[in-house]
């Protein structure tokens, strides 16, 4: 966005006045309230008025997102610095191109399949017994995305056992074996590009653990990947190779065939219903006009947040223990896709972009920063998360969560004023509240593709391209040199900045090592 629109913004969100004014002329700002595919969306605690809300949607009408979403769905050049087409519509469907859908289309069948053979105890590893635990070998898209939605499909789960490996920490990896029996475990390594150091290492250590145990090995291992020749290469069985393609994103990839872990755990049934929620939201995103467009006023608010009042954090508080990875999968959604210096042409930014988004569950959270939320310097706007049916066995202690829920949005916003300072709650902290119906398949797939198309909505008003990651490319190189460092114990004669402290590394190391 160019710098004229965010000054002109800026100016206009001076002159709103308070939350306590904001609703003492309009009690209710039902304005600022969406119903969407089951989600209740209240935005009306945001720091904004009737006059910023219009010029936001100028804004957005000015950066044409339906042509946008449409170039998404037609397979085009979307993510111009890999040269790549951004898929993720096809994935369930809502795309206009059939070539994509169809490639998708198939692989899902293919993992329904193995699904129900592995749930239905026909596919039985190497040892006639059924398979009853799958560990999940991946690292960010290939991780959080399932962490995030298998957490939070607990009561739907009635498959094997399943769960996530993602740190290239041996203690990751032996703490989870430590609990398994080789001859019922089956291991999903999933990697968009097969080549990534965490999730080969532990694959690695995987197959060394159940030939160990003198299981031969490959029935025991399904790859869901993008380079399936690699798979195949290292060792996967072809009929076990589930691929997925190079125009899905990592942090776009939960509904391709990466969510194997959860189908596993859910069922064809019910991960076919969290994909049906996914395209019921694709269609209204793609649909909706930009006022009752419940990613696009997501996205706005976000981008209001950040860019133009230029705060530096979101903290995203959902009142749910089975959403507890929700701020986790945000955290890579928006910060990997949205955290970027550069315009689509390279040319500088000129205002913030991704916010440091972070968050725990409330109402654990309340205990250990709110605190600083509802009495710290920084404004640090908050994404409750709730859900209105009960997801546990007590429904009174539902509902005290979520009244603990609605009294910190009510608390953030009016505060309280106190003569004595460290008493006084200086309130106008903005909050939104989203709450799902139930906490569903199919409200849990419209939560997720809601994120997806907020996060593409406010890349387009950053004018940054949000589907590259090159930021993460650099540490990966420099890994891999310190590595080779460390093993033969010579640094290189290049003094780094960080040489006198890998010097010390490796002295403290040599006093670990047996005389
Ligand atoms: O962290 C960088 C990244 O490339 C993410 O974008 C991706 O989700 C993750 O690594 C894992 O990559 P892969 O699925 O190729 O192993």
């Amino acid at each position: 966005m160019n710098s004229e629109v965010l000054q002109s913004l800026r100016a206009v969100s001076t002159h709103i006045g308070s939350l306590a004014e904001l609703f003492a002329a309009d009690p209710t700002r039902e304005w600022l309230v969406l119903d969407a595919c089951g989600i209740h969306a209240d935005f009306s605690r945001q720091h904004v008025n009737q006059q910023l809300f219009e010029q936001l949607l100028s804004a957005a009408e000015s950066v044409d997102i339906a042509s946008r979403f449409k170039a998404m769905g037609s397979g085009a050049i979307v993510n111009a610095t890999e040269q790549r087409a951004v898929g993720h519509l096809a994935l369930r469907g809502s795309a206009t191109d059939s070539a994509m859908s169809q490639l998708a289309q198939l692989q899902l069948q293919r993992a329904n399949k193995l699904s129900n053979d592995i749930r239905g105890g026909v596919h039985r590893g190497s040892t006639g017994k059924p398979i009853t635990d799958i560990v999940n070998i991946g690292i960010g898209g290939s991780d959080l995305g399932p962490v995030m939605a298998h957490a939070a499909m607990r009561r739907y789960a009635d498959g094997p056992r399943i769960h996530f490996v993602s740190n290239i920490d041996a203690a990751h990896l032996d703490d989870c074996l430590s609990m398994l029996a080789p001859s019922t475990t089956l291991f999903v390594i999933a990697s968009k590009t097969f080549t990534t150091l965490e999730t080969l290492s532990n694959a690695r250590r995987a197959r060394l653990w159940l030939e160990n145990a003198g299981i031969e090995s490959a029935a025991h291992l399904v790859a869901v990947t993008a380079a399936p020749g690699e798979a195949v290469q290292w060792g996967v069985l072809e009929a076990q190779c589930l691929h997925f393609f190079d125009w899905v994103g990592g942090r776009f990839s939960l509904s391709s065939v990466i969510g194997f872990s959860v189908l596993c755990a859910i069922g064809e049934h019910d991960f076919g219903a969290l994909l049906e929620g996914m395209r019921e939201m694709d269609a209204h995103v793609l649909n909706a006009p930009l006022e009752q467009n419940l990613a696009v006023v997501h996205g706005l608010m976000w981008w209001l947040n950040s860019s133009v009042l230029q705060r530096t954090s979101i903290a995203v508080v959902p009142y749910s223990h089975d959403l507890r990875f929700l701020p986790s999968f945000l955290q890579q959604l928006m910060m990997e896709s949205n955290g970027k210096s550069v315009h689509v042409d390279g040319s500088p930014v000129e205002a913030p972009t991704s916010p440091v988004v972070w968050g725990a569950t409330g109402t654990d959270s309340q205990h250990a920063f709110f605190q600083m939320l509802h009495q710290g310097p920084q404004v640090i706007p908050v994404e409750f998360v709730g859900v209105v049916a009960s997801t546990g066995s007590d429904d009174n202690a539902h509902l005290q969560l979520n009244a603990n829920l609605f009294a910190q949005a009510q608390a953030l916003a009016a505060g309280k004023f106190d003569a004595q300072g460290h008493k006084n709650f200086a309130g106008n902290r903005p909050s939104t509240v989203l709450m799902l119906n139930e906490l569903s398949p199919r409200q849990l797939g419209a939560l997720i593709a809601m994120y997806e198309h907020s996060c593409a909505v406010q890349g387009w008003l950053m004018g940054i391209n949000s589907f590259d990651q090159w930021g993460v490319e650099l540490g990966k190189v420099l890994a891999q040199d310190v590595a080779a460092e460390l093993e033969t114990g010579t640094l290189s004669a290049q003094k780094t900045m960080t040489h006198p402290l890998l010097e010390w590394y490796l002295r403290a190391r040599k006093k670990l090592l047996p005389k």
